[in-house]
């Protein structure tokens, strides 16, 4: 079956000066997809999307968006594509309809046609009744759901989200995520989204691509991400304590791969309330001093962190992060 490719990139790479921030990145979106980039901070991901909407000039490879090259026809790729930036990009002193009316015209849309679009997309993301408000009297989320509305005014073929959900409360982050659903079944829109919130891409996306480094380290579906790390997992902490780990292979049928990582042993087994009960007793036989045992179903997280070796939940709190949550409330 031929799925039609919508976004197409090819060995995509940008520098900033001696610095490789997207390194030689290849891959392909197909229409009707929600694909996902999921990353820690600074993996490369606003990068790669502001050269996908023709924002930043690849330093080398090529990209085609709806079939046009970026570098090449940078009009006719705006012309398919709606945005929603990382960052807010909405006029606070407007109103919720004014902005949008602003990028009506903008995009050299017909008056009524504006008009009655606007309302229709101010009812999707429920603001149509906060339309002639000003959009500072707006919550984090409700400016979320404006630039959301926003960017499907010109009805765009492919959306691209730079972490939509960022600095949102958990309930907003669920409302967010339900627009984006509804988006590509009743708007019939292929979405292209950034995050670094394993959750979201794990609940959201068709397939994810993993990104580190300005590197793609993984690229499936999320079932088949979580596979590769075992049915559940098992985290043993040692706080480091010297350990062989040839002494942990083969405790029993149920463990399936074995690792340590710094502080933690991480054990892949098929069934938890078997294997538990055996490791532990191995281990206290080889005179290990188990600080905390935990064990869970594997999820993007784990997936991450077998890949590199780092947790991907150490960057959630991360001080950008948190400038950016208090800006947004401050807008
Ligand atoms: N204009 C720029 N000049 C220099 N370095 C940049 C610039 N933009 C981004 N970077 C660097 O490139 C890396 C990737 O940034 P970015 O794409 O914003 O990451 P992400 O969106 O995944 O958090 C970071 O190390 C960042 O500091
Ligand atoms: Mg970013």
């Amino acid at each position: 079956m031929g799925r039609k490719k919508v976004i197409e990139v090819l060995n995509l790479t940008k520098k900033f000066g001696d610095f490789t921030a997207v390194d030689n990145v290849r891959f392909d979106v197909y229409e009707g997809e929600i694909f996902g980039f999921l990353g820690p901070n600074g993996a490369g991901k606003t990068t790669t999307i502001n050269m996908l909407i023709t924002l930043l000039k690849p330093t080398s490879g090529e990209a085609y968006v709806a079939g046009y090259n970026v570098v090449k026809e940078p009009y006719r790729v705006r012309r398919m594509i709606g945005v929603v930036f990382q960052d807010p990009t909405i006029d606070r002193y407007l109103t919720g309809y004014e902005n949008m009316y602003i990028h009506g015209l903008i995009y050299g849309l017909p008056r009524e046609k504006i008009r009655n679009r606007i309302d229709e997309l101010l009812k999707f993301v429920d603001l149509y009744e906060f339309r002639d408000k000003p959009v500072k009297t707006y919550s984090g989320g409700m400016i979320r759901r404006l630039e959301i509305a926003r960017s499907l005014l010109h009805i765009p073929k492919i959306l691209f989200l730079d972490e939509p959900t960022l600095g949102l409360d958990p309930q907003t982050r669920a409302k967010i995520w339900e627009y984006i659903e509804r988006l590509r079944y009743e708007h019939n829109v292929t979405i292209f989204m950034t995050t670094h919130y394993m959750d979201e891409a794990e609940k959201l996306c068709d397939r994810i691509a993993i990104i580190d480094h300005g590197r793609i380290i993984a690229l499936d579906t999320p079932e088949n991400l979580i596979k590769m790390v075992g049915d559940e997992v098992v985290y043993v902490r040692i706080d480091g304590q010297p350990i062989d780990i040839d002494k942990l292979r083969g405790i029993n049928s149920y463990i399936k791969d074995v690792e340590i990582r710094s502080n933690q042993i991480i054990f892949s087994v098929s069934n938890s309330s078997k294997a538990i009960p055996t490791i532990l007793e191995h281990l206290v036989g080889l005179g290990v001093d188990v600080q905390e045992v935990k064990y869970h179903k594997p999820d993007m997280g784990d997936v991450f962190l077998k890949l590199t070796g780092r947790d991907l939940r150490d960057d959630e709190g991360s001080w950008k992060d948190m400038v950016r949550t208090v800006l947004r409330r401050w807008r």
